[in-house]
């Protein structure tokens, strides 16, 4: 029997209520200023196309919605950038996280937790609506993109990233590399010899190793593989997009311009430490796993 929206919706919550996005790349004491100082070090320092990609400095005077602010480190370069912003998540944890951060560095925001399939918000109320990430998790990614339309106002934008199907990193790192690696984590040595390859801490490794072993055909099958292949071991839903489906989710907007980035070093082992932004940026723009959609309602 396939599993009810609601309980997929319920399993999406728990797993990001459990593991706020972005809080393992911070070693200092969880919601303090240095913990949220270096999330964002380490946000625009491993994606740094994120501030020229999202245009913070353009949502100037506009009313901003975020959806899925996880740790709210974008939605403070739109406050910060003069917008009026408003910050949604499923979970508590985001929220509450996201609303210190605003906190202690004294910045203008109103959050609340909410499901992007069902806003709160009256039909035309932001100008711009951004979310980075978030749409692919949830299970009715349709009905959230319908969602985003109504909320914006005529002549409004939406910024949306989603995972990307045409990438390297779904052809090549997910579907081949890390499928042939998923056999090597059944010993010690492979365990250790995909850590030296790829850089995975060892710990996320045999997370991954304790799924396999506890059932090995369902990690193996490929929306499961994919779903714990992107945001850690256990997570349970991903979805990646070519840019022929995205244009079909977006199109009861008016314009849709697609654009790809991100193309993580750690994925291209050996040649990755090579490469320099200008050429990660010309292999990301066909490549790249991150892919970005601007649509104008
Ligand atoms: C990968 S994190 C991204 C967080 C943030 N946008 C970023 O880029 O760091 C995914 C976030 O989406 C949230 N999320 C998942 N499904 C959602 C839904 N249906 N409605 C609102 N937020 C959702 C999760 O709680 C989580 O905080």
């Amino acid at each position: 029997m396939s599993e009810t929206t609601d309980n997929l919706k319920e399993r999406v919550r728990a797993f990001w209520q459990a593991h706020p996005c972005g809080t393992k790349f911070s070693d200092a004491p969880m919601g303090s200023r240095l913990f949220f100082e270096r999330v964002e070090e380490h946000r625009y320092s491993k994606e740094w196309h994120i501030p020229g990609a999202a245009d913070f400095a353009g949502a100037k005077g506009l009313r901003v919605l975020e959806i899925g602010c996880g740790l709210g480190t974008d939605g403070a370069q739109f406050a910060l950038s003069g917008a009026d912003y408003t910050g949604v998540d499923l979970t508590e944890a985001a929220i509450e996280l996201a609303q210190k951060r605003f906190e202690l560095f004294n910045l203008p925001g109103t959050f609340r937790t909410a499901d992007a399939e069902n806003l709160d918000f009256a039909d035309a109320s932001f100008d711009l609506v951004y979310s980075h990430g978030v749409l692919h998790h949830t299970p009715d990614t349709e009905r959230a993109v319908r969602e985003v339309h109504r909320v914006l106002k005529p002549g409004g934008r939406a910024v949306i990233m989603l995972y990307h199907r045409g990438s390297y990193n779904y052809r090549i790192n997910i579907s081949l590399l890390r499928r042939a690696g998923a056999r090597l984590l059944k010993y010690e040595a492979g365990l250790k010899l995909v850590n030296k390859l790829t850089g995975e801490p060892v710990e996320s490794l045999r997370e991954h190793a304790r799924q396999l072993k506890a059932d090995a055909d369902g990690y193996l099958a490929p929306g499961e593989f994919l779903n714990q292949n992107t945001d850690g071991a256990g997570n349970p839903l991903a979805r990646v997009y070519s840019r022929k489906q995205a244009r079909e989710l977006f199109k009861d907007f008016a314009q849709v311009e697609i654009k790809t980035h991100f193309l993580n070093k750690r994925w291209l082992p050996v040649v990755g430490k090579m490469l320099t932004r200008g050429m990660e940026t010309r292999l990301a723009a066909r490549w790249g796993w991150h892919l970005w959609i601007y649509a104008t309602k």
